[in-house]
């Protein structure tokens, strides 16, 4: 780094991990059948554009997912884990109450004295970690980041819903952002809406000693698909026009994976053909803040995603939250 020219911060490499347990529609429907409740591949693809999701073992936490994925990203980044100053995960289910999920995978990593935090915006999480960590980059505060998603969705599904437990699942995505001379990160936005809270929400806590409240996941879908698809334009937009480049200028769009048809949507809306569209959501469904970081990486060890790339990565999810970040490979 040559302190005379302005920081940016680059992604440095990328990491992911899905727990084994692959479960198809099929098998899902199996398990729904046993309540009595119906639902088929068919419906769930054509509503949804899922497949299957991968479903962590229910020993296994957040963290334990994370840390696969951060070790990858910091090989591929050629770093050691002692060399990072920063870690950001974002999560909405976290290992405990508290110490924070990033403690835990610090601690995991065997390294100890950075800064550790989560954050939590839903499926908006890993672009709020990342605008996060790339500001704390730029203003010198951190020079090498771990920026995790990572979910074990599963624990907080009601398996008696069909309309909402057939869309998430389980997984971990990383990414290692580093202090560069060459812009990485070209522009960020973040964007929240409180009076939106009961689309999507657990209103559950813990009081008391037990779980007081509602805690699984409540969503009403068609509320959710018609916000989603109109922020997510506009926030597009906005971060290229604050990078000064066009639709046109986008390599590659990774939207947060919840539904092909709103994914589909924005990718419309932006011009830009369905091939330059990166679509995990087939074979993860909606692992939430790990949606994003899993895509990427899938993407940049496929060969798809290459060094050099513009890609805009987009979240949209509960709160109502949304947000992107506009980057240069
Ligand atoms: N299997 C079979 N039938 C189902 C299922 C299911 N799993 N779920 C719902 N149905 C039925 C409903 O009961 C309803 O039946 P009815 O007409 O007899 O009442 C029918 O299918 C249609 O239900 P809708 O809720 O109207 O279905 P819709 O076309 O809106 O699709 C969906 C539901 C897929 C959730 C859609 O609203 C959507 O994509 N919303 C976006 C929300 C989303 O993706 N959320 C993910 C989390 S949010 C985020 O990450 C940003």
């Amino acid at each position: 780094m040559n302190s005379a020219l302005p920081r940016y911060s680059r992604v440095l490499g990328t990491g992911s991990y899905l727990p084994p347990n692959r479960v198809t529609n099929t098998d899902l429907a199996q398990r729904l059948a046993a309540d009595g409740i119906e639902t088929s591949d068919e419906w769930i693809i054509e509503r949804t554009g899922i497949r299957a999701r991968h479903f962590a073992a229910p020993e296994v936490t957040s963290s334990d997912l994370a840390l696969p994925a951060a070790k990858a990203a910091l090989e591929a980044a050629g770093l050691q884990a002692g060399e990072i100053d920063l870690i950001i995960v974002a999560t909405s289910t976290p290992d405990m109450v508290f110490p924070s999920t990033a403690c835990l995978l610090q601690q995991k990593l065997g390294i100890a004295g950075c800064a550790a935090f989560d954050v939590q915006a839903v499926c908006s999480g890993f672009v709020y970690a990342m605008t996060v960590a790339d500001s704390m980059i730029k203003s010198g505060a951190a020079s090498k980041a771990l920026v995790i998603g990572a979910e074990v969705f599963s624990r907080i599904l009601d398996f008696k819903d069909r309309t909402t437990c057939v869309l998430f699942g389980d997984g971990a995505g990383a990414v290692v952002l580093g202090a560069s001379d060459k812009p990485g990160i070209l522009a960020t936005e973040l964007h929240a809406d409180g009076r939106h809270v009961d689309i999507l929400c657990v209103p559950g806590q813990v009081a008391g000693g037990a779980v007081t409240g509602h805690p699984f996941l409540k969503m009403d879908g068609q509320g959710v698909f018609k916000l989603a698809v109109g922020v997510l334009e506009k926030v597009a937009r906005s971060v290229l026009e604050k990078a000064g480049k066009q639709d046109g200028d986008i390599d590659w769009l990774i939207p947060h994976q919840a539904n092909i048809r709103i994914m589909q949507g924005t990718a419309k809306k932006l011009k830009l053909p369905m091939d330059k569209l990166i679509v995990t959501v087939d074979e993860h469904g909606n692992t939430s803040a790990a949606s994003i970081p899993l895509a990427l990486d899938a993407a940049v060890r496929s060969g798809k995603i290459k060094a050099g790339d513009t890609v805009m990565l987009e979240g949209v999810g509960g709160g109502f939250t949304w947000g992107a970040v506009l980057l240069d490979l």
